[in-house]
């Protein structure tokens, strides 16, 4: 059995890329009682071939959102536009190591605006060469599908990726959290769970089913049953 004792918790984060815009403050809510996070796509049509929300949006979300947002940032450029996502109130901002020029500094910014840093990696990225940012950063982003688009197959091609990841943060005692990101569902939590993931974006499988809600209770038990003991804070 692989250690898990550094594993906080299983942490479940809608993303509202697949909510109805035009209520964005309802869609928020309606998981507000059962999710840990929201998840929110910043897509800037450059770094991805796909444009959705930024920064006033976020700003408004965040007056009226009763859990922290979990902003995912999927521009170019981060080094300089990232830190205005936690000056507008996101506690956690991750952006793209593909896209940023110097990460560590951009780490450190997000930081002292009392931000969670996260670092994101598409599933073709290997982690290796980015280990020794690890002490920089409180989350790493795994996608488990090219960004850009919700909706999209999971990439069974990346567990090993999550695996070896798992296995990188438990070696070095880290506290660091692993978020996966894309084609997350009742059909594929499990084996992510399983692989190292504790912390789970989810946009169609919640905001296209019928009850949002109920379906993060249920993407939170199927993770949950997938590393039992694992969870300590719920
Ligand atoms: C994709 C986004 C995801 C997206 C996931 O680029 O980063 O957060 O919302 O959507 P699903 O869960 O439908 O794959
Ligand atoms: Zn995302």
């Amino acid at each position: 059995m692989r250690p898990t004792l550094r594993r906080v918790g299983i942490q479940i984060s809608p993303s509202i890329l697949s909510a109805d815009f035009s209520r964005l403050g309802d869609e928020v809510a309606a998981v507000s009682a059962v999710a840990d996070w929201v998840h929110v796509d910043v897509m800037d049509n450059h770094f991805v071939p796909n444009l959705t929300l930024g920064l006033p949006i976020v700003e408004s979300l965040a007056r009226v959102s009763a859990l922290p947002l979990d902003c995912h940032l999927m521009i170019d450029d981060p080094d300089r536009w990232a830190p205005p996502y936690a000056e507008a109130g996101a506690q956690s901002v991750t952006f793209h190591v593909e896209a940023a020029a110097d990460p560590v500094r951009l780490a450190r910014a997000l930081r002292s605006l009392s931000a969670r840093a996260g670092m994101a990696l598409k599933p073709a990225t290997p982690v290796e060469p980015y280990v020794g940012l690890l002490p920089e950063v409180d989350m790493l982003l795994l996608m488990t599908v090219e960004p850009g688009f919700g909706g999209q197959p999971f990439l069974d091609v990346v567990l090993p990726k999550i695996r070896a990841a798992r296995q990188l943060l438990v070696d070095a005692d880290s506290q660091v959290w692993l978020q996966v990101d894309g084609g997350i569902g009742p059909e594929t939590i499990e084996r992510a769970a399983e692989a190292g993931a504790d912390v789970f974006v989810a946009g169609s499988a919640v905001y296209r089913s019928d009850d949002p809600a109920a379906m993060v209770e249920l993407l939170r038990a199927k993770a949950r049953s997938a590393v039992p003991g694992v969870d300590v804070r719920h």
